[in-house]
């Protein structure tokens, strides 16, 4: 999708479709109320060309309600969009996210391969967020997930401009639209990886995928396999390896900013596992299918790591993504083995399905060794995530408050949904071992936080902050503004929070 920032007057912009911005203002309640849209533009001539129907009492402006004009009255565009960002009073830059997707979305099936998108004007929609928001939100919908079909029609938008309006700010505007390109495609470089299916991205093309994305960003990566696991010791990642024929990815991504040679070292950690059986603790096969997407963290870091290199943050971070298949075998672990993790704590299997947290337990240790000062994981760790907070909120655990007030800043920019859940001694307590120091399972009970407690072993005294994206990382049911499918969530916020220590 190509991008374009235009400052011309609403009016007079030659375009396929125009999408501008409504507001339901209605604070009437009761079955008489009539619906109140307000559009979020000042251009006369917009205005004027729907003023009829929005006066008509047919269009309320709900969240990514659409309404469609042809042959607009005085405007040189050939179709007019309204989206709808639903009631005024809740309306925030996540909803103009939302909005440029379902604008983008709304294009894509109707073959409409070119739009402009009219920048919101609102006192509550600041202009530079708004504009990222927008860039982002259109690549964000421009994804869709069906590239094995052989009569697959490539419906992508072609050209998508943003109009900022005459009297903007364009240098804050322009950076802003920069970001979002960036942000947007970087989001959707992971969603391609998620997408991909376990006999198309092993984890051995996961590590030729980061590679070339770090040689086109500008990366350092290093990727590394069975040989260097046994060399560091990693006992807990190869337990996982062991049982399948493709062999494991130890994937190293270095973002080193020239002149910055103290401060924090971040590091990233993501869960590579490529597919995920379960193991000789076989899931059931309803939906195993769906286990392609254990990638997801891993995958979310690489997202994050390209779009770090672009937007060059004054701080140094290490990504790193354990990548496996999680395989049954004559050589796979079996439940009762005994695990020595690179720490040299040793872990007893209870269960070979729970199997993220031991590639990460090294992947932690592995970044710590190399230098990480501040950890952060992300993982489709546990079923009991989903269980806890659905499919609305992403799970997030943390072993230091300031490190995790600076995620929830992110959270403000990213717009995504973590809920913050506990840890604490009593859970930790859970996976204590007879045999060994902890085993890899804390029973029913409480599961997404066992296995953060377990993860917390291997941060140590690190500050540190987990993100279980279980339930978040595939979307389950398309969206106006998304396609069902790989979700790309982190990306956006792990961005945010590394760029916290280095503005
Ligand atoms: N990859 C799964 C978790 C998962 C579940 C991801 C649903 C996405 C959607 C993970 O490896 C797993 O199998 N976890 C087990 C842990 C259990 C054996 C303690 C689970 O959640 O059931
Ligand atoms: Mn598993
Ligand atoms: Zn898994």
């Amino acid at each position: 999708m190509r991008t374009e920032l235009s400052f011309a007057t609403l009016a007079g912009i030659e375009t396929e479709l125009l999408a501008v911005l409504a507001t339901d203002t209605q604070t009437a309640k009761g079955p008489d109320a009539k619906p109140a849209p307000l559009l979020l533009t000042n251009d006369k001539a917009v205005q004027a060309a729907a003023a009829a129907v929005l006066a008509s009492g047919e269009y309320k402006a709900g969240a990514n309600e659409t309404l469609l004009l042809h042959a607009p009255a005085g405007l040189k565009a050939k179709r007019l969009l309204i989206v709808g960002v639903g009631k005024q009073a809740k309306v925030t830059v996540h909803s103009v996210r939302n909005a440029a997707g379902t604008a983008t979305r709304f294009a894509k099936p109707r073959a409409i391969r070119e739009l402009t998108f009219a920048l919101p004007v609102a006192d509550s929609l600041p202009i530079g967020p708004s504009m990222r928001a927008a860039v982002e939100g259109a690549f964000v919908g421009d994804f869709d997930p069906d590239t094995y079909r052989s009569d697959r029609k490539d419906l992508s938008v072609r050209s998508f401009t943003v109009a900022a309006g005459a009297g903007a700010d364009k240098s804050a505007v322009e950076v802003a639209f920069g970001e979002g390109v960036i942000v947007g495609e970087s989001q959707n470089f992971t969603r391609s990886l998620v997408n991909e299916p376990g006999n198309k991205l092993t984890p051995t093309i996961f590590g030729q995928r980061a590679a070339a994305m770090a040689q086109e960003a500008g990366l350092a990566c290093e990727v590394y396999s069975t040989e260097k696991l046994h060399e560091l010791k990693m006992g807990a990642f190869w337990s996982v390896s062991q049982g399948s024929a493709e062999p494991p990815a130890l994937i190293v991504m270095r973002y080193e900013p020239k002149g910055v040679t103290d401060g924090p070292v971040l590091g990233l950690v993501g869960k590579g596992i490529t597919f995920d059986s379960g193991g000789i603790s076989l899931k059931p096969g309803d939906n195993m299918e769906k286990m392609k997407y254990d990638m997801a963290g891993g995958a979310a870091m690489m997202g994050a790591m390209r779009a770090i290199a672009l937007l060059k943050p004054n701080v140094r971070v290490i990504g790193i993504v354990c990548a496996s298949e999680n395989m049954p075998d004559g050589k796979a672990q079996k439940p009762g083995d005994v695990q020595t993790a690179m720490s040299g704590k040793t872990i007893e299997i209870i269960n070979t399905d729970a199997e993220g947290r031991l590639v990460l337990a090294d992947g932690l240790s592995y970044a710590k060794q190399l230098g990480a000062t501040h950890l952060i994981d992300a993982a489709t760790l546990t079923g009991a995530c989903v269980v806890a907070l659905g499919m609305i909120n992403a799970g997030a655990f943390s072993n230091d408050d300031a490190t995790f007030d600076k995620f929830n800043e992110a959270l403000a920019t990213s717009g995504e949904k973590f809920w913050r859940l506990p840890l604490g001694d009593e859970y930790a307590d859970m996976i204590k071992s007879d045999i060994g120091d902890i085993k890899n399972t804390g029973g029913r009970w409480g599961g997404a936080i066992t296995a953060a407690e377990f993860l917390k072993v291997f941060a140590e005294d690190t500050p540190w902050i987990h993100l279980d994206i279980a339930g978040m990382a595939w979307v389950e049911e398309s969206k106006p503004y998304i396609a069902k499918g790989p979700s790309g969530v982190a990306v956006r916020s792990i961005l945010e929070w590394v760029r916290s220590y280095g503005k």
